[in-house]
């Protein structure tokens, strides 16, 4: 059965526009570093932006969820997943999306009623009981002893601390073989929510207080893993379809079975998994000791770790066989595994290569370390020298010490961490003074360029072009914009001659610093009005540009050079990308 298929088709026949999976490392977001549900990237258009492809939407997302890490490893996490979701923009809310899931559950994957059980909000002092949500599935043929009504902390949803944001009403299968009770009992684990239909009518600011959005919206979100395994009639996601393929690869190459292993081989399918969908995304992310990039180093090393554990040749190509296994499995849904697949295979083999030079000394010293402790705890030193010596990150420490009842001084070693960190950038910046400066100057020079291109879109293409997201290296900048259309050769053209031409007139860079609220007020340009402190930094460049910004930018155009544009591509729906370059003046 192909459930994203199934799922997209119905949608669509109900009126939905399919959209493309958006990139897994968010563009234009930088409060997460994954998108962790199918809404994320549409935040802005639950706020009244306009979305090209309509009022009802549907996709299957990429998705990451790192926060229990650590819990992988059992029968139904997982750190990559794919969700499902459709969406009404301003469109219809909750009677018509009910009957959709309803519809969909009962006569597409033929679930029976029976197997369902509903939760709804129970209402509080500002929201009222969701009786409307209740009543629907109750006229659907969900009988009432199946609808449990709970609190904010089950039936309100919100992606992080602030955003869009309401109740919601989720629905349960029973995964069991035992005879389905007459009532639901939410706390009873043989019930799994499988589905959750959110209706997103507020915004959680940051100071704590809800407003009323300006259009009442549906978010709905379905893991495609875990129903797929309730749809297969699995306990155990990794028994699925889904996983199959892989399982039994990571078998043959470990000569063990699944049955003895389920632990290390649900970790390695996992995190080679993701570390395949992650290394692929155009964000480009590679193994680093901060951010996504300290995600992707986790994820390999741990699975290189159990990879040892299962007695599998760690330098042979084992990773590599698994990544080519994921790629075909999903090349037709995610077209960039494909195209990226020789970036994800250097990845994954480069940072083999990184720690399999020290992790079997890292194992030597680790297990030196425990045979001489005289407290069962591993104090911050040596934390830390596992870390800085062998390459292992201070979750791996303590995941192997955890299997022999130890304990890490994992704060310790965080202090130890940060103190080192503070020690390299002295010391960097010392290199800087010796005459390495000149990165920092050029990605100036690219900031202040973005910005005078952001105001010539505006101009050529159209006013009401919005920066969607940018990106900016000492080599070149990138930067995306909503645009219906590729962008002509002439309008290209008059895009770089207004840059130029501004480059040229020598126009000054002021900086300002005045209360958000005026800021706009005077029409300065921002992408995430409430993301900004009360207080913002605004730069305008010459009476051309104006735009809320933390800087850095040079303090006259005439240092940018000559303004060239190399690239104009599709981005996602509706969104176009430019690639630029700055050239020193002839
Ligand atoms: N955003 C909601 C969730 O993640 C529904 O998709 O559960």
């Amino acid at each position: 059965m192909n459930l994203k298929k199934l799922y997209i088709d119905f949608f669509i026949s109900k009126g939905h526009k399919q959209i493309p999976s958006a990139p897994i490392v968010p563009e234009n977001d930088p409060s997460v570093l994954f998108n962790t549900a199918g809404m994320q990237p549409l935040i802005p258009y639950f706020m009244g932006e306009k979305h090209p492809y309509g009022t009802r939407l549907c996709d299957y997302q990429k998705c990451m969820r790192t926060t229990d890490l650590e819990e992988i490893g059992d029968k139904t996490h997982h750190t990559f997943f794919e969700m499902l979701g459709n969406w009404s923009l301003g469109d219809y809310f909750k009677e018509e999306t009910i009957s959709y899931s309803f519809e969909f559950l009962t006569k597409v994957l033929k679930i029976p009623v029976e197997k369902l059980a509903i939760t709804v909000f129970e209402g509080d002092k500002d929201i009222p009981r969701d009786e409307i949500s209740a009543s629907m599935w109750k006229k659907l043929g969900i009988s009432e002893k199946k609808i449990a009504y709970l609190g904010k902390e089950d039936n309100f949803w919100i992606a992080g601390e602030t955003g869009p944001c309401g109740e919601d009403t989720e629905i349960f299968y029973f995964r069991s073989n035992d005879p389905v009770p007459d009532y639901f009992d939410p706390s009873d684990e043989r019930w799994v929510e499988i589905w959750n239909n959110v209706f997103l009518e507020f915004y959680k600011n940051e100071d704590g207080t809800v407003s009323e959005l300006s259009q009442r919206n549906v978010d709905t979100g379905m893991g495609l893993e875990r129903v797929v395994a309730v749809l297969e009639g699995k306990d155990d996601n990794y028994e699925t379809s889904i996983w199959k393929d892989i399982i039994e690869l990571i078998e043959q190459l470990s000569n063990t079975s699944y049955k003895d292993q389920p632990t290390s081989m649900r970790i390695i399918a996992d995190h080679i998994r993701t570390a395949v969908f992650v290394s692929a995304d155009p964000a480009g992310i590679k193994p680093s000791n901060t951010d996504q990039g300290y995600i992707l180093r986790r994820l390999i090393r741990r699975a290189i770790r159990h990879a040892k554990k299962l007695g599998i040749d760690v330098n042979s190509n084992w990773e590599l066989q698994i990544a080519h296994l994921v790629i075909k499995q999903y090349k037709e849904y995610y077209p960039e595994l494909e195209d990226n697949q020789q970036v994800v295979l250097d990845v994954l083999e480069s940072e083999k290569k990184k720690f399999g030079r020290t992790l079997e000394k890292g194992l030597r010293e680790f297990e030196k370390i425990t045979k001489n402790l005289t407290n069962q705890k591993i104090d911050k030193d040596l934390a830390f020298k596992l870390y800085d010596t062998y390459g292992f990150p201070i979750e791996l420490t303590v995941e192997l010490a955890k299997e022999q009842n130890i304990e890490v001084d994992v704060e310790g070693y965080h202090e130890k961490f940060k103190a080192h960190q503070e020690l390299s950038r002295q010391g960097a910046k010392e290199k800087f003074k010796g005459g390495l400066a000149s990165t920092g100057e050029i990605e100036t020079k690219y900031h202040t360029a973005t910005h005078l291109l952001n105001a010539a879109l505006k101009i050529v293409v159209n006013q009401d072009t919005h920066q969607k997201g940018s990106n900016i290296t000492s080599e070149r900048m990138r930067f995306d914009f909503s645009c219906d259309h590729k962008l002509t050769e002439e309008e290209k053209k008059q895009v770089e001659n207004l840059v130029n031409e501004w480059i040229e007139k020598g126009l000054p860079v002021i900086k300002t610093e005045m209360d958000k609220q005026t800021a706009i007020a005077s029409g300065a340009e921002c992408m995430f009005i409430e993301r900004y402190p009360d207080i913002v930094t605004v730069y305008s460049i010459g009476d051309i540009s104006k735009e809320l910004c933390g800087g850095p930018h040079v303090s006259n155009t005439k240092e940018l050079g000559h303004f060239k544009i190399k690239k104009e591509e599709a981005s996602s729906a509706g969104v176009r990308r430019i690639k630029a370059i700055l050239e020193e003046t002839k």
